[in-house]
């Protein structure tokens, strides 16, 4: 695996200014969420550095590569433009920077629609692409105080609200972010009923 600091001078002389400061600011507060979550610190940092490696590559290209590298995708997926540098940017992550670490590549695979069953180090990827610091809508801050005390119930909030968004704008959801949803609804009530 290529150096913390060959990840990041690559970053830099790939992604545009704000991408980069957008990974810069997800590398950090998934570092952060990592530690306050008993979570690797150092693979959150990794994941996040690396989770949006793809997403600025064209969208026909991105496609292209998926294919060739035989992912089969779903109608939606072609037509959702917003979904598939993830897992794109999980195959790119292992080509370009040598990353092998399961745990990581799945934290970059599924950065957008989360799934049932996410792990712990994935909940913190999909947050913090959520709540980083250059994120400043009041959705955002929202989340940002939940994932203080309850990183499940943040994760609900922003995908709740990530519904909402597409729905609102017209767009299809993604089966895998509704999946997300009620996993985690799940999760919390039964974390409810254990208390009672
Ligand atoms: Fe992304
Ligand atoms: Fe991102």
């Amino acid at each position: 695996m290529q150096s913390i600091d060959e990840i990041i001078e690559y970053l830099k002389s790939n992604l545009s200014e704000k991408r980069f400061l957008h990974t810069m600011g997800v590398a950090e507060t998934a570092k952060d969420l990592a530690t306050r979550w008993g979570v690797e610190p150092s693979k959150a940092y990794i994941a996040g550095l690396v989770h949006d490696c793809a997403k600025e590559v064209p969208f026909v290209k991105t496609i292209e590569l998926l294919e060739k590298s035989g992912v089969a995708l779903s109608l939606i997926e072609k037509s959702t433009p917003g979904i598939l540098h993830a897992p794109l940017g999980a195959i790119l992550a292992k080509e370009i920077f040598g990353i092998d670490d399961e745990e990581i590549l799945c934290a970059v695979k599924f950065h957008t629609t989360g799934r049932e069953n996410m792990s712990g180090l994935e909940k913190i990827i999909y947050i913090a692409d959520f709540i980083e610091p250059n994120r400043r809508y009041s959705e955002s801050a929202e989340v940002r105080e939940l994932a203080k005390t309850d990183i499940d119930k943040a994760a609900l909030k922003e995908t709740d609200m990530v519904i909402k968004f597409n729905i609102a704008k017209g767009k299809m959801l993604h089966p895998e972010t509704i999946h997300t949803r009620n996993y985690l609804l799940r999760v919390i009530n039964e974390g409810k009923q254990n208390e009672s």
